[in-house]
């Protein structure tokens, strides 16, 4: 892959997205953006609220309109996305038309599940544990049309997974 390449990060809550986005930028020393935060810049809200307040069909309305504004106005090369972006297909359009090339980051559920119960990220599709493994379930096998394919691996920090995507993705 080309060095100015961009990157999107998938995979279910709590495997650590934001994080490897964190490393990856700067490794990369380029720019890099989170979805949510963007979205909760840009309505105002938390996340949590907009879910709360108006549902969730509306909050995914909401997501994709900050995808594509996001989309159009940043030169970030890498890019984190909520748990769930990637799982509709106009988001995985949008994320194509603009050329970039999605990591899923995968681990197991019982990994997310730990990370999110020691996050203070109040993540309304994860209040109740047996739901979220469903939809973790549920949702395989849609990150698995993600271009590429790392697997967080217990023991294995942020830092080296984002060294062994600049490895491979990066060359
Ligand atoms: C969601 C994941 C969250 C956030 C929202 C919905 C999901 O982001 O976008 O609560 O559908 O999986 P994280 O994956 O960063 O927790």
């Amino acid at each position: 892959m080309a060095m100015e390449q961009r990157v999107a990060l998938t995979g279910f809550m709590g495997v650590g997205k934001s994080s490897v986005a964190r490393h990856l930028a700067n490794f990369l020393r380029c720019k890099r953006i989170d979805l949510d935060f963007f979205t909760e810049e840009s309505e105002g809200r938390k996340i949590a609220a907009i879910i709360d307040d108006e549902g969730l069909d509306r909050y995914r309305e909401i997501e994709t309109q900050n995808l594509e504004r996001l989309l159009e106005g940043t030169d970030a090369r890498i890019l984190s996305l909520g748990g769930g972006t990637w799982t509709i297909a106009a988001n995985r359009d949008l994320l194509r038309a603009h050329g970039y090339t999605t990591i899923w980051l995968e681990s197991t559920f019982e990994h997310c599940w730990l990370n999110i119960t020691h996050s203070r990220k109040d993540r309304p599709l994860a209040r109740d544990k047996q739901k979220a493994r469903q939809l973790f379930e549920e949702r395989q096998k849609l990150y698995c049309l993600a271009d590429w394919h790392f697997i967080v691996r217990k023991g294995y920090s942020s830092y080296d997974l984002a060294r062994q995507i600049v490895d491979q993705v990066f060359a």
